[in-house]
């Protein structure tokens, strides 16, 4: 992986970085969208590619129950499967066993769990995670860390921040004896709940562990906490963590109420990476995204409006002039109109994105901030 930092913020953290994996350059800061079962929900790979898009995130816990471990691996991997041709991030699992089972018990070993299948018990063990994301291929591979809710206190906190150091090692070590090192980058996880001392700790453990390791993730956050206690945690470990490494904020699109606000605070603390759910499932429910606020288009003021979604924007449905008029007709009644805002939304998250790395680059993403929030806040649809 080349990482290349191409300029920083005077005032933030914020900066602007080429990150070239073994599907090609992403320029960061990026938000990834999110394709829970391989594509996106409402596009096609190809209409993804399409829009610009060259990082998203797959889901190992999905892929390996749907379509497995022998199909993935006659078929060369998940990039070949879904017919992706850009870079793939994948979690390593072990999050969504314990946010999807009620049943899973945390040992040494590994996650036991009850399959939510049969109920037969199951292991996931570090090797096996890193296994199951070789079988899938993506260009970054995150670790197997023991994840507590956010909202936990007390000695289990510091365990399973041990434990996930514990498990890196055991995940460097299982990845490099297959000799995947080059193809494929390991990414570390920063635990420690709420605590900034064991989120110091953590941080200076994973720094020990730098020449093994292609980036850091800040784990274990919205879960519920404070925005306060979160923007904190993640600014302590942005702080910390090594500048020549890409930072990735886990999971914060998936909280409830978690908006383009918290991912831009992100953004300034010195965040290179987030996933967000938002822009795709939100344009499921008729709304798209602009830059003057959100628009619901199920209102039934927009019947007669003749305007696109937003002047100016490139996306598939604007640029071919389609009215707010049709579009609340698609969205009332048609799929079309779900894949004509995932569109938009899609290329909306992108041009934020694209657009904080301009104001980096030109010394005034501050200024960006706030006329982002003056002109989002100001109106609504
Ligand atoms: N997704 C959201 N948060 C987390 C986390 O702490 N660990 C992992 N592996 N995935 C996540
Ligand atoms: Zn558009």
């Amino acid at each position: 992986m080349k990482f290349e930092i191409l300029a920083s913020c005077p005032t933030t953290r914020a900066r602007v970085a080429r990150m070239t994996l073994n599907h090609g350059p992403t320029l960061l800061p990026t938000f990834m969208p999110v394709a829970t079962q391989a594509a996106l929900k409402g596009l096609t790979p190809q209409q993804t590619e399409a829009l610009g898009v060259t990082l998203i995130l797959n889901n190992t816990y999905h892929l390996n129950l749907r379509p497995g471990i022998k199909i993935l691996d006659q078929a060369g991997g998940a990039h070949k499967f879904q017919g992706w041709r850009r870079n793939l991030l994948t979690d390593s699992g072990g999050f969504q066993l314990v946010s999807l089972s009620q049943f899973t018990q945390i040992t040494e070993e590994g996650a036991l769990f009850s399959s939510p299948y049969d109920g037969k018990p199951t292991m996931l063990t570090p090797e096996e995670s890193i296994a199951i994301q070789h079988s899938i291929g993506a260009d970054i591979i995150m670790q197997l860390d023991d994840v507590v809710s956010s909202l936990t206190t007390g000695p289990r906190v510091e365990e399973a921040m041990w434990r996930s150091i514990r498990w890196l090692d055991r995940c460097i070590k299982y990845h490099e004896s297959k000799g995947r090192q080059d193809t494929q980058e390991l990414f570390a996880i920063v635990q420690g709940g709420l605590d900034p001392k064991l989120r110091e700790i953590c941080v200076r453990e994973m720094i020990n562990r730098k020449e093994n390791v292609g980036g850091y993730a800040v784990g274990g956050l919205s879960g519920g906490e404070a925005k306060d206690v979160f923007w904190k945690m993640i600014s302590i470990c942005a702080e910390k963590l090594p500048v020549d490494r890409p930072r990735y904020a886990m999971g914060i699109g998936f909280a409830e109420g978690t908006k383009l606000l918290d991912l831009l605070v992100c953004v300034a603390l010195g965040i290179d990476m987030a996933d967000c759910v938002f822009p795709t499932r939100t344009a499921r429910f008729g709304v798209a995204l602009t830059f003057r606020g959100p628009l619901n288009l199920r209102l039934k003021h927009h019947t007669t409006s003749l305007d696109t979604i937003e002047e100016d924007c490139p996306c598939p449905t604007c640029s071919s002039g389609t009215s707010r008029a049709i579009l609340h007709h698609l969205v009332t009644v048609e799929t079309a109109g779900a894949h004509a805002l995932t569109q938009h939304n899609v290329v909306f998250q992108a041009r934020l994105m694209g657009g904080a790395r301009e104001a980096i680059f030109a010394g005034t993403f501050p200024a960006y901030l706030r006329s982002f929030f003056a002109n989002y806040f100001g109106e609504t649809g």
